[in-house]
This record gives C-alpha cells, sequence and structure tokens, in this order.
C-alpha cells in the first residue's frame, strides 16, 4: 500500500486524496492543525496535542469533526497504513465545504478532516542535531493570535523560505522591541551566560508548543534554572547555547544567528541533556486505542 490519506471519513492512496475546491481552508485558510511525532510507529504526546486541537477549534467557532478517540483511531489508521515508523502525521481541520462567501456557512455544513503521514529520515535528524543549525532573525509580521494553529501560515512560509535562501535552517520573528517571539515552525530559546533557559512566555505571541512544554519539564526535572521571559536578539547573540523546539525537530542547537556564531559554535550541553532526555518527558500513546482509555 503506497502512502495514504484520509479524506472525509475514506483512506485513500495519496495520489488520489483530494478536497472540495470551495473547502473554507483552501479559499479561506479558515482552518486548523496539528503536527504529530511518530516514534517507533507511535503518536507522541497525542493527548496534549488533541487538546490544542480542541484550544484552536473553540477560539476558532469550528465544531469538533469527531470525539478524540475516533480522531486517535483514524490518526493511528493513517500512519499503520502509510507504514510510518519514524515521521510525523498531519491532521487538519477546517470550517467545511461551502459556497465562497465571508461569513460562517450555516451549522449543517460538517468540518473538513484531512490526515496525512509521512516518515522523517532519523539519520539525517540526528545528523541536524549533532551540527546544530543556522538562524536568521526577521520582524515578526503576523497577526495577533499566533497563538491559535490556524492554517494560515504564509508569513510563516515567507520566513522559512528566507532562511533557506540564506542558508539557514529557520527563522526567528522578532517583535517590534527587539525581542525574538519565536520561529516560524518551532520556539526560541537561549542558555544565559549563568547557565538559565529562557524561552518566551506562551501569550498570544507565540504559539504555546507542546515540545516546548515537554522541554519546560525537562529542564525542571534536571533542576536547570528557568525563566519565561522576553530575550532579545543581543541577549541571544551573547547567550551560551540557544536552540529549537518542535514536533518535527524536538530540541535542535543553534550555533548561529545571523551569521554570528554563538559561543564555540557546537551544540552546548544543556541542549544535548534536554534533547537527550526528551522522551523521559513526552507522553507516548499506545499502538491502538481504547475507548476506554480516558480521552473523551
Ligand atoms: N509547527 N511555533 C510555531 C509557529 C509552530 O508552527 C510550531 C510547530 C511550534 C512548535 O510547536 P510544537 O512543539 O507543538 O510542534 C512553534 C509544526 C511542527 C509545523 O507547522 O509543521
Amino acid at each position: 500500500m503506497p502512502r495514504v490519506a484520509y479524506v472525509n471519513g475514506r483512506y485513500l492512496p495519496l495520489r488520489d486524496a483530494a478536497v472540495n475546491v470551495e473547502d473554507r481552508g483552501y479559499q479561506f485558510a479558515d482552518g486548523v492543525y496539528e503536527v504529530c511525532e511518530v516514534k517507533g510507529g507511535r503518536l507522541i504526546d497525542e493527548r496534549r496535542h488533541m487538546a490544542r486541537l480542541d484550544r484552536s477549534l473553540a477560539q476558532l467557532r469550528i465544531r469538533a469533526p469527531m470525539t478524540r478517540t475516533a480522531l486517535g483511531v483514524v490518526m493511528r489508521e493513517t500512519v499503520r497504513l502509510s507504514r510510518i515508523d519514524e515521521g510525523i502525521i498531519y491532521l487538519q481541520v477546517t470550517r467545511g465545504v461551502a459556497r465562497r462567501d465571508h461569513g460562517f456557512p450555516s451549522a449543517e455544513v460538517a468540518p473538513s478532516v484531512v490526515v496525512t503521514a509521512h516518515a522523517i529520515d532519523p539519520a539525517r535528524r540526528a545528523k541536524r542535531a549533532e551540527e546544530g543549525v543556522a538562524v536568521i532573525t526577521l520582524p515578526d509580521n503576523r497577526w495577533d493570535r499566533v497563538d491559535i494553529k490556524t492554517v494560515a501560515l504564509l508569513p510563516n512560509v515567507l520566513a522559512r523560505q528566507a532562511a533557506i535562501d540564506a542558508g539557514a535552517y529557520e527563522a526567528w520573528f522578532v517583535d517590534d522591541d527587539g525581542f525574538v517571539t519565536e520561529g516560524s515552525a518551532t520556539n526560541a530559546w537561549i542558555v544565559t551566560g549563568e547557565g538559565t533557559l529562557v524561552t518566551r512566555a506562551a501569550d498570544r505571541g507565540i504559539l504555546r508548543g507542546i515540545s516546548r512544554g515537554v522541554v519546560m519539564e525537562a529542564g525542571a526535572a534536571q533542576r536547570v534554572r528557568f525563566e519565561e521571559r522576553r530575550f532579545s536578539v543581543a541577549e541571544a547573540l551573547a547567550a551560551r547555547e540557544a536552540f529549537l523546539t518542535a514536533a518535527t525537530a524536538l530540541v535542535l542547537p543553534v550555533v548561529t544567528i545571523d551569521g554570528n556564531r554563538l559561543g564555540d559554535g557546537k551544540p552546548g550541553p544543556v541542549t544535548r541533556a534536554l534533547r537527550g532526555q526528551y522522551y523521559d518527558h513526552a507522553e507516548t500513546a499506545p499502538i491502538r486505542s481504547s475507548p476506554e482509555d480516558g480521552t473523551k
């Protein structure tokens, strides 16, 4: 079986999977999404991702397409049919299909659900973590509700491409006061000269990353001093270490910012330790969910 996509109730070979041209996700970016890591064929941190999905849906007044348990079954089945061992699962829910009109469609219009999965080469990811990555900085030109994980990602797309064009892995957005908000698809962290772990508070200026929460727990378990506050680009440049977090990257060391080397230009010990202990704090879901597993 080739890679499989779930589209509104059906599992289809990816090449045959399609949504209606009047889907509001396609026409208005009127939808939300989640990206969850798959490791050893299992979903990582499913419960936390589903909780964030529920919040995103509620914030945009999109109704939940099915129960969390049913969504869990769909995600697992997509992973299984696509034979993904190491990779990610992508889940998108939009406000559904209706004649193009900016206002919400009638309440009978069902939300659309698409789930896809793809493999990530663990060796490539490990090499990146071993070497560290480069980031560039750019003005944050996004709307003020980036705490909602919407599919409206044009500024993020342009920022990531600017990074790629500059030979970097990620772009860090910087607010009007010169403080780093987050990356185009990752949260941003530094370790100060005193060894304090710093990341921006998850107010409306950033997405509350699930891996961000896992790293906060890992840091607390290692008794690393921690401050949830803003940091400037200048502070990041003077930091001992910096790194990124996301379901797609886990904990990825940053070794240059705008072409300036951080410290000795190598991934630092705090970042390595947090990466090393990541799975002690992430939740690994069972391969099969049962309706009695406590999720609703
Ligand atoms: N992005 N900030 C932004 C803007 C993101 O898009 C993401 C995730 C994160 C990290 O969140 P988490 O730790 O829950 O993955 C932070 C996903 C991976 C993506 O768009 O592909």
